[in-house]
């Protein structure tokens, strides 16, 4: 017999379905309790409320597991590549030989831009913010492909996630030109994905460009680690946008600025302008610490913390290790990682962040390989955004094909004035 859970109301007494999903977890179904009862839960920050059943991915916060689509985090970095895990998320299996270099050529055959696009940039002011510009660019993308948004076919789905993971790193590389006046380059479809980025960032017309292996191996694991996480923030919002029936572009636009927060994406820009600080300053690492824990809002430890994990990121592990090695094979002395390292030394050993178990997180050390293969900070969340795209498009593809699909819609608890009469202009 299934479990059930019981909640007395007032004098009623309500038999909830338990859920339980393929690694035991374990949920109560809810979803009468207001047209039985007429009560609502609350929940701040959705700590405790689950808002759908997915397939996508496992974590275990406690155990620090991370797994797309059933496969560890840990292999996948080890063994397998950017375009293939996009493959594995949206597609939901690893694809074959045949399948993954179709897919490969795909996704080249879509790079390029609209020319339009180069007008649309040049509106921008230079200063803008390169994940403002990726928003805006993701979102016009609606306008010029009107033949692919409809949510409910397949086709017109599948061949606007190609565009999405195609143009998105031409619109990032562009963001990044206009804002330090060098000209577009034109995709060169005979390099891959990663080394095509690299190109459209850091290459100019005059001459050849040349991928290095080291970089653009750390980019692609960076992208690995990015691609999906479930449902935070930002795929929360992929999902409640999309469950309004909007295209998908609309909806990635719509991540894109909920990624950009200093408490999501934008950490990765934050840690690196934090320990660029504390190195500019030369305050102590201990100092520093011991501010962060003053609760000053100005000196929160960036990079440190998570909703979920509540032992280690694992994906933290796997980027210390990725930076160690970058940095040595190039042969680059970074102070700012030093100065990370002892401060997630003395941080780990802390009762602050014992007690509240803090630990690194995925932008903890991502920020510091990204500094080294020459990334300005404001490109960083840019590049995260790069690395999340599969999820959000895998995460709105199983949303659509929900049976339980229903457009997102919380409730709350009115805390306002109760009905109170409108007093006239010169009465007030
Ligand atoms: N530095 C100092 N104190 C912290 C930090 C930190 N980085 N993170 C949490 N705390 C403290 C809080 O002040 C709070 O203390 P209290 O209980 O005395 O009030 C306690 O730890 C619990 O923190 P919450 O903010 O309640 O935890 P929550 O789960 O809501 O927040 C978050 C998680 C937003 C990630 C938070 O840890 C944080 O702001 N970290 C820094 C920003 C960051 O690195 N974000 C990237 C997350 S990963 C990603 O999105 C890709």
């Amino acid at each position: 017999m299934s479990e059930t859970a019981e909640l007395r109301v007032g004098d009623k007494t309500l038999e909830l379905n338990v859920i339980e999903g393929s690694e035991g977890e374990k949920a109560i179904d809810i979803t009468k309790l207001r047209a039985q009862t007429g009560y609502i839960t609350l929940d701040p920050g959705y700590a405790n409320s689950g808002s759908c059943q997915s397939a996508i991915t496992f974590i275990d916060g406690e155990e620090g597991i991370l797994r797309y689509r059933g496969i560890p985090i840990e292999e996948l970095s080890a063994q397998s590549n950017f375009m293939e895990v996009c493959y594995l998320l949206i597609h939901g299996k690893l694809p074959t030989e045949t399948e993954l270099s179709d897919y490969e050529d795909t996704i080249r055959r879509h790079t390029m831009l609209h020319e339009d696009f180069k007008q649309m940039f040049s509106a921008l002011p230079k200063d803008a913010h390169p994940m403002a510009a990726c928003s805006t660019m993701v979102g016009a993308l609606s306008t010029f492909y009107p033949d692919s948004l409809d949510p409910r076919d397949p086709e017109e789905v599948e061949i606007s996630a190609n565009r999405l993971i195609a143009k998105l790193p031409t619109l990032a590389a562009y963001a990044y030109n206009h804002s330090i006046g060098m000209p577009f380059l034109y995709p060169q479809n005979d390099l891959d994905y990663v080394g095509n980025f690299l190109r459209m960032m850091f290459g100019n017309p005059c001459e050849d460009f040349e991928v290095d292996p080291v970089v653009r191996n750390a980019l692609d694991l960076l992208f690995i680690l990015h691609a999906e996480h479930e449902q935070n923030c930002s795929t929360s919002t992929t999902r409640l946008v999309g469950s309004s029936m909007v295209n998908l572009f609309g909806t990635i636009s719509a991540a894109i600025n909920a990624l950009w927060g200093p408490l999501h994406g934008g950490a990765n820009q934050s840690v690196i302008e934090m320990l660029e600080a504390i190195h500019e300053e030369g305050t102590s690492p201990r100092d520093y610490l011991e501010r962060a824990k003053s609760g000053d809002e100005s000196a929160r430890l960036m990079g440190f913390g998570h909703r979920v994990y509540k032992n280690f990121d694992p994906r933290a592990k796997v980027i210390k290790k990725a930076c160690d090695d970058v940095l040595e094979r190039m042969g680059i002395h970074s102070p700012l990682l030093e100065i990370a390292k002892e401060l997630e030394e003395i941080t780990l050993k802390d009762d602050y962040f014992v007690e509240r178990k803090l630990y690194p997180n995925v932008d903890f050390y991502s920020g510091v390989i990204y500094n080294a293969i020459g990334t300005p900070a404001n490109m960083f969340t840019a590049m995260f955004a790069i690395g999340r795209l599969p999820g959000w498009i895998a995460q709105w593809k199983e949303l659509h094909s929900d049976p339980a699909f229903k457009i997102g819609r919380p409730r709350q608890v009115y805390t306002g004035p109760t009905k109170t009469a409108y007093t006239p202009m010169d009465q007030r």
